[in-house]
């Protein structure tokens, strides 16, 4: 048996950007939590001088781009996505100093460097939530933000039926300044994330000059935190059903909170603000929608993709991952954009582990030590089939920091570590996120496996954590590093990300396409499956004879498109 490892010698220094006004259409983004990236400090907590030190690694793996998640002032009640000044950088993290040094070291690199806007929401100790909330009802102060008496007589229930993606209601009742039981504010995720209120127009100019500074500084984009949610329904209409994952017109209506008409204003807006840039910078939107829908916000006057978290939720089955991936193309064909893809986030179990499980699994729910385990040589095994298979796609491809080292959950985090806010809402019944936030392996051995000096890290990593570390995988031939490597390698040199996918006709459980003279075929099946004659294996998931066996994916060329 043999494995097809593609990987080529180290990347040799790159000194700036390609000028490359489309490079956003066919684009590897590489996704840094900060909090877990790489501790330079020794505090526990990763920062931006950890990231700099290790922009190496993202050169050597090949990577276009990475997507900074927030690394804003925040009480951090919901890891940074609570932001108390979207103009800084939380001395936990670094300094402003320290962000353009990442930022000029990865220009130098010749990658350019995408931050975390979260429009929908700020924290509660954002300067402008605290004058509201000093401030009277009816005031410009409250305007802000959506302020409503409550329900009842007495103001006791809240102003609509709205849950909170993290559970609970979507409101929360204040005290007046003068101690009497006051208005409630609406806040779709935690408490500590009041909702701004986008009908009011000193909302929009505060964060046009939020963009402006990031944007002046050098940023390439930004990655669009649920920006759906921007714009509510008018009279913010009761919706008795909570919603999560990818979201569906009900009778073909949105529910009020989500995908309404005027958020494509906002994005106009923006764009027409980022046009006066260079031409390069991007705005990619956090959005849980179906394709035909996420489409419409990449139309040509608004942003430049969309996650494409329709591609994420499908388990790793050929037919619904074929049918994914058609309806993807034909709704962004429809209107000019790059499909993206991804399979990991910060938000949902790694796919190491959740391939691991048979059958549909809880992207947000979590996994504690006394529930079932996922199967992790089977899971690692199709998380490696899965990635060659989206990285053979033609389009964007966004990818989750560890992942390239087959890094899996955390399964038996303690309860008492966890940090995620639904872990408390939900009564202790959803672990949530965690799991795929915990510190990075760089080294095999050390106190934290070489994220940090500090032995004790914000969330624990698991003891095995050093078998998937950087240094043991960089030369090990046949490691999930290495493969990543080698499909970016090719990826790149056989332009597939500006491809064509055509599919080969091929037997059941079997995903068969070309993309330029590129060959990709998959096998979901229980029983090994011939390659086709005159085959030049290019890279392969896991070992191949003549013959590719269950959960692997294959490239390769044949001799008719060699010639
Ligand atoms: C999406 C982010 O990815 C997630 O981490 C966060 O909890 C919510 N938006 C709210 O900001």
């Amino acid at each position: 048996m043999t494995t097809a490892d593609p990987t080529p010698a180290l990347a040799p220094a790159i000194t700036g950007l390609p000028a490359d006004d489309t490079w956003w259409r066919t684009a590897v983004i590489y996704q840094v939590y900060p909090r877990s990236f790489a501790d330079a400090d020794g505090d526990g907590t990763g920062d931006l001088p950890g990231i700099t030190a290790h922009l190496d690694h993202l050169a050597d793996l090949g990577v276009d781009a990475l997507w900074l998640s927030p690394f804003y002032p925040s009480p951090q009640r919901d890891g940074g996505y609570d932001v108390a000044d979207y103009r800084a950088v939380d001395p936990r993290y670094g300094t402003l100093a320290d962000f353009d040094a990442l930022l000029a070291r990865a220009h130098e690199l010749g990658i350019r460097v995408i931050v975390d806007l979260v429009p929908n929401h700020c924290s509660d100790q954002h300067p402008a939530f605290c004058a509201a909330l000093a401030a009277a009802p009816g005031s410009d102060e409250r305007a802000l933000f959506h302020f409503r008496d409550g329900r009842g007589p007495d103001g006791s229930l809240p102003p609509n039926d709205w849950t909170s993606m993290f559970e609970g209601p979507a409101w929360t009742r204040i005290t007046e300044a003068d101690g009497s039981p006051g208005q409630w504010y609406l806040h779709l995720f935690d408490p500590g994330q009041p909702d701004w209120n986008w009908d009011n127009a000193a909302v929009r100019e505060d964060f046009q000059e939020t963009l402006r500074f990031w944007l002046d500084r050098g940023t390439d984009g930004f990655r669009v935190d649920v920006c759906d949610a921007l714009v509510k329904a008018p009279g913010l209409p009761d919706w008795p059903r909570p919603t999560h994952g990818v979201i569906e017109p009900v009778d073909g209506v949105m529910p009020p909170m989500w995908d309404q008409e005027g958020i494509h204003e906002i994005f106009r807006t923006w764009r027409r603000l980022l046009d006066t840039y260079d031409g390069r910078r991007i705005l990619c939107a956090e959005a849980w929608l179906p394709p035909e829908r996420a489409a419409r916000i990449i139309r040509a006057d608004e942003m430049h993709q969309a996650f494409n978290f329709r591609f994420l939720e499908t388990p790793w089955q050929a037919d619904a991952l074929r049918d994914v991936i058609d309806a993807s193309l034909a709704a962004n064909d429809a209107v000019g954009a790059p499909t993206t893809w991804v399979l990991s986030n910060h938000d949902v179990m790694r796919h190491a582990s959740r391939f691991g499980y048979e059958g549909p699994v809880e992207l947000e729910h979590g996994v504690g030590a006394d529930d079932p385990q996922p199967d992790r040589p089977l899971g690692l095994r199709r998380a490696r089939a899965a990635t060659a298979l989206m990285l053979a796609l033609p389009g964007s491809a966004y990818l989750y920091q560890g992942e390239e080292l087959g890094l899996p959950e955390a399964t038996a985090l303690p309860d008492a570590a966890r940090q995620d806010p639904v872990w408390e809402r939900s009564g202790h019944r959803i672990r949530g996120r965690d799991g795929c936030r915990v510190p990075l392996p760089w080294t095999a051995e050390g106190p934290a496996f070489g994220f940090g000096d500090n032995p004790d890290t914000w969330l624990p990593q698991p003891a095995d954590y050093g078998s998937y570390a950087v240094s043991a995988q960089r030369d090990r031939p046949g490691s999930t590093l290495r493969l990543y490597r080698g499909l970016l390698e090719l990826r790149r040199r056989h332009r597939l990300g500006a491809g064509d996918l055509r599919w080969t006709a091929s037997p059941d459980q079997v995903l068969r396409f070309a993309n330029g003279p590129v060959e990709v075929m998959a096998n979901f099946g229980t029983e090994p499956v011939a390659l086709p004659a005159g085959t030049r294996l290019l890279a392969s998931s896991a070992p191949v004879t003549d013959r590719v066996p269950p959960d692997t994916t294959v490239w390769f060329t044949t001799e008719s498109r060699q010639a």
